[in-house]
């Protein structure tokens, strides 16, 4: 597994901390931020944008991947992902979808409570058996 050591973690949290802080969340008052770090070193971070619409909200997670996407960033290491909640954060069905695009089953996504408080899973343990690019003929 491409494992991430618990310094880094605690780093990339504390990024996505910082991120939440940005959340525009008229709408739920529910701040999430995230932090996703390209195999370049680049980190990348967003938070949720909500919409008087409702459904062109993005989450944080998918923000940080597509300003990552859009700077030409195809590979990555880790997420990180942070949120008011009372367990730690767990990106949603959408931003898996979205993340298992470009990043491998074993890539590491944080999902914190706090820099002291979080749990690591493989995105291919958040998606099992993800419909992918290699399905479409
Ligand atoms: N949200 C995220 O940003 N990421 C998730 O993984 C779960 C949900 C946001 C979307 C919306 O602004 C708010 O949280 C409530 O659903």
């Amino acid at each position: 597994m491409n494992s991430i050591h618990d310094f880094e973690a605690r780093n990339m949290v504390r990024m996505a901390l910082e991120a939440q802080e940005r959340a525009y969340v008229p709408y739920s008052h529910f701040r999430v931020g995230a932090c996703l770090k390209a195999a370049s070193g680049a980190y990348y971070l967003g938070c949720n944008i909500e919409n008087a619409a409702y459904t062109p909200t993005i989450c944080a997670e998918r923000l940080a991947m597509f300003r990552a996407a859009y700077e030409g960033e195809r590979e990555f290491e880790a997420l990180a992902v942070v949120w008011d909640g009372d367990r730690a954060a767990m990106p949603c069905g959408v931003c898996r979808q979205v993340l298992s695009e470009f990043c491998k089953p074993d890539m590491p996504v944080i999902c914190a409570l706090s820099a002291e408080e979080y749990k690591t899973f493989t995105l291919k343990e958040l998606l099992p058996e993800a419909f992918g690019p290699g399905d479409l003929k």
